[in-house]
């Protein structure tokens, strides 16, 4: 259960840590693991992952002429597949209006690992989450995913999303949560905790980073603080839906 530690520490997996060696941390962590980030995900989630991520996009409903900022998007894979829904309803309509899909990422390793022959052009930007460099009101869409947990100012950030969104536009967040059903619990705490760190190990050599996510996964607020956050940063119609049990969960919220 996440708790609030005192005003200047911030949680690092299970250690408290200064707000300065977190970000240094988690840095860190991307760095070491860019390479092999795609690989290691289905990995671990046997490609369930996609399957989260695709329900994501199908709540987004993306448009063709939206912008969307996508937020800590890594090796951007929700932003490509939010520009092919994009392209996709837009050739069923014959439009012709450009869709704008922007990665952005504080790590520059993780942005550089992303980049596939088919989209050297979208655009992708190193930024913190907490201090997005778009203007107020620019995008139709903001997303982040499984980023949020490794953000030092998460209410800043939620704050900043909230910020750049236009009047209408939708939030979504998809992230590790807590399960909801007990039963599975045990088996999925032995799962996390022995497997996770030992595939870490050997498909990346950084055990490490990957003992640091299942314990981030633990500290990260349950399903209705988030949303209470959520909430508490401007957005309205604040919604979750569990997936896996929970093991994973799509917050949403709208900018009215
Ligand atoms: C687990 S990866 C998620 C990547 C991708 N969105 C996905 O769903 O696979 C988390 C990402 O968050 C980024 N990140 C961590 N802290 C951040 C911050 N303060 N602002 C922006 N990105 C951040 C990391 O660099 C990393 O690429």
């Amino acid at each position: 259960m996440f708790a609030f530690m005192d005003e200047d520490s911030v949680s690092f997996g299970f250690e408290d840590v200064s707000r300065e060696e977190k970000s240094r941390r988690v840095k860190g962590v991307f760095a070491s693991v860019a390479g092999r980030y795609d690989l290691m995900n289905d990995l671990m989630s046997a490609g369930v992952h996609r399957i989260w991520k695709a329900n994501m996009i199908a709540w987004l409903n993306p448009q063709p002429g939206e912008t969307l900022i996508d937020v800590a998007g890594g090796t951007g894979d929700i932003a490509r597949a939010f520009q092919a829904k994009a392209n996709e309803v837009g050739r069923r309509r014959s439009s012709q209006t450009e869709t704008l899909t922007f990665v952005s990422d504080i790590n520059e390793a993780m942005l550089v690992a992303g980049i596939k022959a088919t989209d050297r052009n979208m655009p992708r930007l190193a930024c913190d989450a907490a201090a997005l460099p778009f203007p107020d009101r620019c995008a139709d869409a903001v997303t982040i995913s499984f980023g949020i947990r490794n953000v030092v100012e998460i209410d800043k950030a939620l704050q900043e999303f909230r910020r750049v969104l236009k009047p209408g536009g939708r939030f979504a967040c998809l992230e590790f949560s807590h399960m909801t059903h007990r039963v599975l619990q045990d088996a999925y705490d032995q799962y996390s905790f022995k497997i996770i760190p030992w595939l870490g190990e050997r498909v990346t050599g950084d055990r490490a980073s990957y003992q640091y996510l299942i314990e981030s996964i633990r500290r990260f607020p349950t399903q209705d603080d988030f949303a209470a956050r959520i909430r508490a940063a401007g957005f309205s119609e604040v919604a979750y839906r569990n997936y896996s049990g929970g093991i994973a969960c799509l917050h949403t919220g709208w900018a009215v």
